[in-house]
Parts: structure tokens; C-alpha cells; sequence
């Protein structure tokens, strides 16, 4: 099967109720573990690559891993560029093979990033493309740029519909509290996210895919497999998953997860070395890795996003 845009998963998703996970892909073991986990479970999928991802592996070794995956599954996958900073950016996407592009011209006036975005989307839709906007900042870490919780914004329910109808993306990221990253609630507090805003947005724009970034939950138990490790980290607050069940029944289609499988990867990998402290083959450590990728794409596909058996 080739690639497919985002378009149909989306109007199945809002229809049915529930999101398709949108996963960061940056290595062969990462795209192992997340396409083996769909195909078992049947699920749709978004695999996204950032600027950074492209920068570390290449447009062409993530395309041709893309394409191994699609051989070896037979799944609808989308292939996203996530977060791009620039027109240029998404053309090249465009022109390389991608379905989908994300322009985030999120920090920019509002008359700026509509500019930017339209320029996007009519380069994107003649080729065939699907576009994802942002309205609203979140906080956290994305490549270098650190947006701090001061810089960070809600999305303002009484822009939506100006934006989307002048720009004509497909989606629409918006920020309701989450953020990128491993650190998004201070330790002590309750994890609060803004579904009267989701709400709003979803009365104004019906029927329209809503995108959420920064979905990572921050799995403690890989939090604690680092730290038991020799990792440090201090305390991590993620998204709690009940949050997610609720915005998947709600307008988001689309569920953006990386972090997890950072924390999934590394935390494996620690465990194995100090456990094989002799052991110097990557491939020994690289495997369990992999599959612990693949039961935690499995555990989101099916207990949080509800998108299992949703690819026939
Ligand atoms: O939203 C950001 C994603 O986690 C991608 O991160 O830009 O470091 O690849 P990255
Ligand atoms: P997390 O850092 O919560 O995984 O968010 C990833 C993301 O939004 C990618 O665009
Ligand atoms: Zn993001």
C-alpha cells in the first residue's frame, strides 16, 4: 500500500470517537517497534519526522525506512513533517515524498502566520497534500527552540475560524495546556488541561480535526527504569492518559507522541548495559528496545487512542 494523507483517518477518527497516534521517528528501531505495533493491532498510522529527525538520519534513509515499513505491514501510514519552521521546509517534504506537512508559524502575529500558512497549503494541496496549522504556543523544548511557560498561550477560541477558512489547512494544533517535552506540570501540582477551550474551538469549527501536541504521558516506570540506571532525571509530569481518552472522544484526531519513546528507549537501554555490563553488540541491546517500543505503542493504539482495528 502506498502512503496515504491524514484525510480519511481523520474523518473516520472524528466520527468514530477516538485519535490516531502521530509518533516522532528518528532511527530504524523506532520505526520497527511503532509499525509492528499498528499492524498487530490494526491500527492507522502517523509517523512524523522533525527538522532535527531529518537532520540526524536524512530525508532519504527516513523515507526508504518508511517505505520498508509500509512493504512489511500493508497499513495506511501517513508520513508528517512535524513542527516546519519554513516555506522552504515543507516544499522539500512536498517534493521528497511526505503526505503531510505541519507549518508552525505558531509564534508568529496572527496575520503573519496566516501568510505563511496559506503559502503552505497552496503549494501542499496542489501536490496532493494535507496541511496541519497552529493557533496558540506551547511550552517546552522543540529541536533548540525553548519556549518558556511565560512565552507559552492558550489558543483563542474566536481565531479558529479566520484561520482556518483563510488558510484552509486540514488541521489545527492548538494549545490547551500541554507541552513538549518530559517536564510538563510542576512536580506537586495536578496535571490540568483546558477542555473548555477544546470545547469552544469544536463548536466553532464542526467536524474539524483538532491536533494535540505534546501528548506524552511520561511513563514513570521508564522514568524509574533511567533513574535506577544511572540516569538523573528529576521529577517528570507528563500527560495522564484518562486526559487523553477524553480529548480522543472529543475533536482531537490527532495524538502527538515522542518523548514516550524516548524515555522507553533509553530507559531500556540503561537497564540492559548495567545488566550486561560486558555485553558491546548494539544489536543485544537495541532489540529489547524495539520491542519495548512496541508494547508501549500497542498500550496507547489501544488502551488510550481506541484505534485498534480501525486500518480495514
Ligand atoms: O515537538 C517536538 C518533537 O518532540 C520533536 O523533537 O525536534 O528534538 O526532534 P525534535
Ligand atoms: P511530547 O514531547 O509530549 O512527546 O510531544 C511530542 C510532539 O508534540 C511532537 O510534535
Ligand atoms: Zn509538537
Amino acid at each position: 500500500m502506498p502512503l496515504v494523507t491524514s484525510e480519511q483517518m481523520f474523518r473516520s477518527a472524528y466520527a468514530g470517537g477516538y485519535a490516531i497516534g502521530a509518533f516522532n521517528v528518528n532511527n530504524m528501531e523506532i520505526i520497527q517497534g511503532i509499525t509492528e505495533a499498528a499492524a498487530e493491532v490494526r491500527a492507522p498510522l502517523i509517523l512524523q519526522v522533525s527538522a532535527g529527525a531529518r537532520k540526524y538520519a536524512s530525508h532519504t534513509y527516513l523515507m526508504k525506512l518508511v517505505e520498508a515499513a509500509l512493504i512489511e505491514t500493508n497499513l495506511p501510514i501517513c508520513l508528517h513533517l512535524d513542527h516546519g519552521d519554513s516555506f522552504e521546509l515543507c516544499r522539500d517534504c512536498v517534493d521528497g515524498g511526505f503526505t503531510s506537512v505541519m507549518i508552525d508559524g505558531s509564534h508568529l502575529a496572527f496575520e503573519e502566520n496566516i501568510r505563511l500558512t496559506k503559502q503552505v497549503v497552496d503549494y501542499a494541496h496542489s501536490h496532493g497534500v494535507v496541511v496541519e496549522g497552529e493557533l496558540g504556543r506551547l511550552a517546552g523544548v522543540e529541536d533548540d527552540i525553548n519556549v518558556s511557560e511565560a512565552d507559552s498561550s492558550y489558543t483563542r477560541p474566536e481565531e479558529v475560524e479566520e484561520f482556518v477558512g483563510r488558510t484552509g489547512v486540514d488541521s489545527l494544533a492548538i494549545a490547551i495546556g500541554t507541552s513538549h517535552g518530559a517536564y510538563k506540570f510542576k512536580p506537586g501540582t495536578k496535571p490540568q488541561l483546558r477542555f473548555d477551550i477544546l470545547e469552544e474551538i469544536s463548536r466553532r469549527l464542526p467536524g474539524f480535526p483538532i491536533v494535540l501536541h505534546g501528548a506524552s504521558s511520561v511513563m514513570q516506570d521508564y522514568v524509574r527504569m533511567i533513574n535506577a540506571n544511572g540516569g538523573a532525571m528529576p521529577d517528570a509530569i507528563g500527560v495522564p492518559e484518562e486526559m487523553l481518552r477524553q480529548a480522543a472522544k472529543m475533536a482531537v484526531c490527532k495524538v502527538n507522541i515522542d518523548s514516550d519513546l524516548r524515555l522507553v528507549m533509553t530507559g531500556t537501554v540503561r537497564q540492559y548495559l548495567k545488566q550486561h555490563p560486558d555485553h558491546f553488540d548494539p544489536r543485544q541491546y537495541l532489540k529489547p528496545a524495539r520491542e519495548n517500543i512496541k508494547q508501549m505503542v500497542i498500550h496507547k493504539l489501544v488502551d488510550v487512542l481506541g484505534c485498534d482495528g480501525k486500518a480495514d
